[in-house]
């Protein structure tokens, strides 16, 4: 028997189709197949921005006609997009066809549900609010060697006015710290050779007395060869500790997702942020001055409800001031339920796109010139891919730069360096050296 998994949105909700992955291999569904030779098909979906919430809807639909002809397939749908408000039922009613909806709260009795639709026809709709453990002990199957993601915590209490995680995901709860570092020590003992720690807001973990940057200590001492990144720090939370502990370590990859989201302080507060644009340049000032090669990424939304021409600018400017990297951009999307949804001054879509493309544009020209920076310089990358259509390994350096070399021998898992020869946009070519 074969499984199939789709999985949208964050690397959340890919490790958590790790995890989905492993349940299934306990059900007795062997290995991952194409979606047509699948004896279960799972979606496990996102609903942070509507055009996520399309995808599905029409990929969902598409299942119609394969679970027709093939009467035994499975379909179960879970994440974000279930466990939101009325979605279920709204599922239900489009496709009646699914046999399993299950919320984020109900990843770990998602065997327990396989179980019991097998013997019955009815079909199930598990859901529930909030559940304060977490689903620690299942033992994911991992697909993104030689980086394994590792979740430090779960859920969001920090509601910013836009967004529906909160919602979906529930409050937030940390692991116990002990439980993260036997996980971290076992990865890297089994030859991983990244570690990345997971959260809506790392910043935020609390076990007892251990905060984010003890724990960040505690996995960067762990003995071996490996490297550590971290995602996603909130602004609000970010901390001299946090820099003491990236700087003390060399294995803590300097690069930094500081998620800014905007430029101007009125939608900063409108966005229920709880900082502004000075207080955030202050900290990448803070990181710059003490580990001065480190990276700073982030994510922007543009088109906030009444979001002015200048206000926008402010955003265009920040690209620059704080030298970003690379940036996610997006275009603000009203999530029911959500405070914003219900604020006046909605942004025309030509405006919009019109933002978005000005914003992408100025994001690139700063990565653009980054990467050409690197030109002759030498880089140390961790193979982690073929890439099938230009013939050539890749992988990321200590500030999340994309290498890419051509190499006779299978190299995925190793540290390789590269002298930099060509840079285009936010790819490094390079041979080995
Ligand atoms: N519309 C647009 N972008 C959003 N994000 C979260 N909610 C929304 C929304 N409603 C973006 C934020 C966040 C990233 C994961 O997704 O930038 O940091
Ligand atoms: Fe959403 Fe804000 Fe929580 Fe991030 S910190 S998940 S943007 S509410």
């Amino acid at each position: 028997m074969n499984y199939h998994i789709v999985t949208y949105g964050c690397q959340m909700n890919l490790h958590e189709s790790e995890k989905i992955a492993g349940i299934l291999r306990e059900q007795g569904y062997e290995r991952e197949s194409a979606l047509e030779e699948a004896d279960i098909i799972v979606f496990n979906t996102c609903c942070i921005r509507e055009n996520a919430e399309n995808h599905a809807f029409g990929n969902i639909g598409a299942l119609k006609k394969l679970k027709r002809a093939k009467k035994n397939l499975l379909i179960a749908v879970g994440g974000c997009m279930a466990q939101e408000e009325g979605k279920a039922a709204i599922l239900r009613e489009k496709f009646p066809f699914i046999d399993i909806i299950f919320g984020t709260h109900n990843v770990y009795e998602l065997g327990a549900l396989i179980e019991r639709k097998r013997k019955q026809r009815k079909a199930i709709v598990s859901l529930l609010e909030d559940r304060r453990e977490t689903e620690d002990n299942i033992s994911p199957v991992r697909t993104s060697f030689p980086n394994a993601w590792v979740n430090i915590m779960y859920g969001c209490n920090n509601f910013c006015s836009y967004c529906i995680v909160p919602y979906v995901r529930g409050r937030e709860r940390s692991r116990r710290a002990e439980d993260v570092l036997r996980e971290v020590r076992e990865l890297v003992a089994a030859g991983y050779r990244e570690v990345t720690l997971l959260g809506q807001n790392v910043n935020s973990y609390q076990d007892g007395e251990m905060k984010f940057p003890a724990l960040l200590d505690a996995v960067a001492s762990i003995e071996g060869k490996f490297r550590v990144r971290f995602m996603t720090s909130h602004p609000k939370d970010f901390s001299p500790e946090l820099v003491a502990v990236m700087k003390k370590h060399e294995n803590i990859c300097k690069q930094l997702h500081l998620p800014a989201q905007s430029g101007s302080d009125r939608i900063l507060s409108l966005m229920n942020r709880r900082y502004t644009r000075k207080a955030y340049l202050e900290e990448i000032a803070l990181l710059k001055r003490e580990i001065p090669d480190c990276e700073v990424t982030t994510d922007l939304i543009v088109g906030f409800p009444t979001e002015t021409d200048e206000e926008f600018e402010e955003t265009l400017s920040l690209v620059t001031e704080a030298d970003f990297s690379s940036a996610f951009t997006f275009i603000y999307s009203p999530r029911t339920g959500t405070r914003a949804a219900a604020m006046e001054g909605r942004i025309s879509e030509a405006v919009q796109k019109e933002r978005i493309m000005r914003l992408v544009e100025r994001v690139n020209e700063n990565t653009r010139k980054k990467s050409e920076a690197c030109v002759g310089k030498r880089v140390e990358i961790l193979c982690e891919d073929f890439d099938e259509k230009k013939g050539m390994y890749l992988g990321r350096d200590m500030n999340g730069r994309m290498g890419y070399f051509k190499c006779e021998k299978d190299r995925v898992g190793d540290f390789v360096m590269l002298e930099i020869t060509e840079a285009n946009g936010i790819s490094l070519y390079g041979r080995e050296v």
